[in-house]
């Protein structure tokens, strides 16, 4: 048969396969969500994400050790406070967890690039992401607490603070506190697309966030809203985030694309806990090949426009990275 095309033919040897990828991973795009916690020689399993844990401090660095060795080097940190209480105190305190936990990351290994997640819901007694005024989430108060939290984690080293919270104006009102504080160096990487998803269950569990009343959907986005989200996205760039962020990743994709064509900042994917959640269920009953599957999962978010990748599976992708099964 007589054909001009024969797409085929640029598959036919490895070497020529890796020649023409279109889409390169590198393991300086991973980033690892870490939840830390109180207490000494803690290392909790967290039921929903096998292999998961929730470190003490004085254990934290056998995990960032395994995951510099894998050659992962940026982490995000998310605390679990002793205490909780109706404005979320823990969360700006000095020596709260995350502050301390950050100071103790960059003294074991100080080129690791660490990141804070930036909400209260982890602290506050009734799980919303801010404080309340009746039985709603007040915008205005929640923003200066937020700013608070914010320069509270970069005073303690933090190299970069990431507001999830979802409130309106807050990258702002971070931004204003860290450069009136003399820290106008220090990034923001905005959760600005962030969906009200059920795909953040296990984290719940993990970090024993979930609300005690109602839902988060009076501020996290409504999911079946695209325009909205590129309205967030914009709104955030206005505000001067640095890094954009979709979340979750694997169903959001085509987010992920049209805020990469609509911004010229780098966008982030976060695969949250409910991803990482299936792929562990589906793999641990031999029905997956959990490498492949996270392989490909990565490799989507990259081709759909992410030039950075959150993930519970970075110190494995990184190996598959390292092993050239994909990159
Ligand atoms: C805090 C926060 C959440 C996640 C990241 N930051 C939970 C939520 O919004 O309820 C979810 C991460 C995951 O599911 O892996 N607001």
């Amino acid at each position: 048969m007589k054909l001009t095309v024969r797409p085929r033919r640029l598959r036919g040897s490895e070497a020529l396969r890796k020649m023409v990828r279109e889409t390169r991973v590198d393991a300086a795009s991973l980033i690892y969500p870490m939840f830390v916690t109180e207490g000494r020689d803690k290392r909790e399993a967290i039921e929903a994400m096998p292999g998961q844990y929730r470190y003490s401090l004085d254990r934290m660095g056998e995990a960032l050790d395994a995951l510099a060795e894998a050659g992962v080097n940026s982490i995000m940190l998310f605390g679990i406070p002793e205490h909780k209480d109706p404005v979320g105190s823990q969360a700006y305190a000095p020596d709260g967890i995350v502050q301390r936990a950050v100071a103790r990351a960059k003294l074991l290994h100080p080129e690791m690039f660490v990141i804070t997640d930036v909400c209260m819901c982890e602290y506050t007694s009734h799980g919303h992401c801010g404080v309340l005024c009746d039985h709603d989430v007040d915008n205005d108060r929640t923003l200066a607490l937020l700013a608070k939290t914010a320069l509270s984690h970069v005073e303690a080293g933090a190299d970069m603070v990431a507001p999830s919270d979802m409130m309106d104006g807050r990258v702002r009102a971070i931004r204003d506190a860290l450069d009136a504080n003399g820290f106008s160096n220090r990034p923001i990487m905005s959760y600005a697309v962030k969906f009200a998803s059920s795909f953040y269950g296990p984290f719940r569990e993990a970090a024993g966030s979930a609300p005690a009343f109602g839902d988060r959907r009076g501020y996290q986005m409504d999911y079946h809203n695209r325009r909205e989200a590129m309205k967030e996205a914009l709104l955030d760039v206005e505000e001067g985030a640095d890094i954009l962020m979709v979340k979750p990743a694997m169903a959001y994709l085509d987010l992920v694309r049209e805020v990469r064509d609509a911004t010229n900042l780098p966008v982030a994917a976060y695969s949250v806990s409910g991803e990482y959640a299936m792929v562990k269920a589906a793999a641990e009953r031999g029905w997956i090949d959990e490498r492949k599957i996270v392989c490909e999962m990565a490799v989507a978010a990259f081709r759909a426009g992410a030039g950075i990748y959150l993930t519970y599976f970075a110190k494995e992708l990184a190996e598959c990275i390292r092993e050239g099964l994909i990159g």
